[in-house]
């Protein structure tokens, strides 16, 4: 069965990343596992606030397949398979995989198949598929990665902020995401926030501004870090409960 793929979008700096990991963290923790991470930013950064090494990317898999540095009497097919293995990064609940760049020179037609279709394969075994992405959501576009169950476009709390995530949703429709399964997610909040009428697109969560996470980013530690009982930590947990109740009883204990 296929299993419901929650997606963030949202433009540079809202904080996609961040949340993503806490989810991943907090889903993991609920019993919501195990959980294929997905980072379908080009630049790859989600493996930092996971605190988990990467060592290779589908990416520059794609461009290996295509300059033929195929070891000689090893198949092409096998090759990548192998090579897709050793891409993924197998931690306690949850397995990450990174995209890398959608393209580059060349045509990329027969790898990008294969890669779908690895992905494809790859992604029965989990209960939840949790991606990363940037603003455009090209991985998303060119179908590399499969369309959401829910897209989670992710602001700040103010006018223009609010503006842009509605484009977010425009642009998320052009690709086939239904407007019914975007929600919108505010981060970095303070005590005051914008009534809820003036979102347009239907709030899911209000997450609050966290000192531990400026304190995680200037130390340098992945933020997955940050206790579980952090304002934002906290913020998040009900948001995951609320995720899973929208997505259905699938991804459930
Ligand atoms: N709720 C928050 N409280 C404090 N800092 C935050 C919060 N959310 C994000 N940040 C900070 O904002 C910056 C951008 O976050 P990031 O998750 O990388 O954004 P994106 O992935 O959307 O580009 C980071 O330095 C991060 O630590
Ligand atoms: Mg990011």
């Amino acid at each position: 069965m296929k299993p419901p793929v929650v997606a963030v979008a949202g433009k540079g700096g809202t904080g996609k990343t961040t949340i993503t990991a806490l989810l991943i963290r907090t889903f993991v923790a609920m019993g919501v596992r195990p959980l294929l991470a997905v980072d379908a930013d080009p630049n790859a950064n989600l493996h930092e606030a996971l605190g988990v090494v990467l060592r290779d990317t589908l990416g520059s898999l794609r461009e290996i397949e295509i300059s033929r540095q195929i070891p000689p009497g090893v198949s092409r097919i096998d090759y990548i398979r192998l090579r897709f293995r050793q891409a993924l990064v197998e931690e306690a609940g949850y397995d990450l995989i990174a995209m890398g760049r959608p393209e580059g020179r060349g045509c990329y037609c027969y790898a990008n198949d294969l890669l779908t279709t690895s992905l494809q394969n790859l992604t029965q075994d989990y209960r939840l598929i949790q991606v990363d992405n940037e603003a455009g959501m090209e991985h998303i576009a060119r179908g590399t990665v499969a369309l959401p169950d829910l897209l989670l476009i992710v602001t700040d709390p103010g006018v223009r902020g609010v503006r842009t995530a509605a484009r977010i949703q425009e642009t998320a429709s052009e690709i086939g995401i239904l407007r019914t399964r975007c929600a919108l997610v505010v981060n970095c909040c303070g005590p005051a926030h914008p009534p809820l009428s003036s979102y347009g697109l239907r709030p899911l969560a209000f997450l609050p501004y966290d000192p531990a996470v400026e304190k995680a980013d200037l130390d340098g530690r992945p933020i997955v870090s940050i206790p579980i009982n952090s304002p934002i930590s906290v913020a998040v947990a009900g948001l995951a409960s609320e995720i899973l109740s929208l997505i259905g009883d699938g991804a459930k204990v």
